[in-house]
């Protein structure tokens, strides 16, 4: 069945990059000259996505501008016959009818955000992609797990090696047995301690679903943080269904972060045409200061 649907949670407060989203959404921080979830937003329709439903909270307007005509800005680009701009203008904009936003009325947890998108999503798979993490591949990480859940189905979730030190910072999968980038689990954990771990392979924030997991949103209690987690119920879903990790060929940027947020600026200054060649002397005459 095709992945025609996908939830992008956007709710979350980026408290780790305060003050910069004190008045400013952390999906709209611009990552060279585009924010960092239109490289998500991308991502989905690289991968066949029709439809996006964002699962919005309060002070997130601005997305849902974002994502709009801007009537004024537009009709100024085209009298000054700024053409290439309002090209890019454009290409920012989602067809009519194409994307839909539900609230997220308290912040509980990213499992319930997801189950926020229970009414528009239906019976039908769906994906997840967190739209903080951008993620560079070619095909994109998505598209590359579309391409692996046509083959096999059930649920596939991304995964990607993290340093030891940093598991307890993700949801982390317990490895069976791998066919090529495919992997079978016997179970996955939010956040687990360093010490008992299954493995290094973090969620990265990619998730195809099937629409059981609703069922157990609903009834998942709170987990890691205090928070109902989409793990917690993907663990629950694992035991009825098929549930594959994935591990996507690609890099991870985590713009939640400050580390994260500047590699991503540094990774795409260095590809862009506009800034490649002003990165790579600006890295060089850095480095030669160290
Ligand atoms: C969320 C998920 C976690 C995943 C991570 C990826 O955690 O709960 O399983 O590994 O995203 O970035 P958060 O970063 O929201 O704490």
């Amino acid at each position: 069945m095709r992945i025609r649907k996908a939830v992008l949670p956007v709710a979350g407060l980026g408290t780790r990059v305060l003050p910069a989203t004190k008045a400013i959404p952390k999906e709209l921080l611009p990552v060279v000259d585009r924010p960092v979830i239109q490289y998500v937003v991308d991502e989905a329709l690289e991968a066949g996505i029709e439809h996006i439903v964002f699962v919005t909270g309060r002070g997130k307007g601005a997305i849902e501008d974002y994502f709009d005509h801007a009537h004024e800005l537009e009709s100024q680009l085209k009298a000054k016959n700024k053409t290439d701009i309002l090209t890019a203008v454009d290409a920012s904009r989602l067809p009519a009818g194409r994307s839909s936003f539900v609230r997220q009325q308290a912040p509980l947890g990213l499992g319930h955000a997801v189950w926020c998108a229970r009414d528009v999503i239906g019976d039908e798979p769906f994906a997840v992609l967190l739209p903080d993490v951008i993620v560079k591949g070619k095909p994109s990480s998505l598209k590359q797990m579309v391409d692996a859940f046509a083959k096999v189905g059930g649920n596939v979730i991304a995964v990607d090696p993290v340093p030891e030190e940093r598991v307890s910072s993700y949801g982390v999968i317990a490895p069976v047995e791998r066919d090529g980038r495919l992997i079978r689990m016997s179970g996955m954990v939010e956040k687990p301690p360093r010490e008992t771990a299954p493995s290094n392979l973090a969620i990265t924030g990619r998730y195809i679903l099937q629409p059981e997991i609703f069922a157990l949103l609903e009834k998942q209690g709170a987990g890691a943080g205090g928070e109902i987690q989409l793990t917690d119920a993907m663990a629950k879903l694992m035991e009825s269904q098929a549930f594959y990790a994935y591990e996507f060929e690609g890099s991870v940027h985590d713009c939640g972060n400050k580390t994260g947020y500047f590699d991503a600026v540094l990774t795409f200054a260095l590809e862009n045409p506009d800034t490649a060649e002003f990165a790579r002397a600006l890295v060089k005459k850095v480095a030669g200061t160290l």
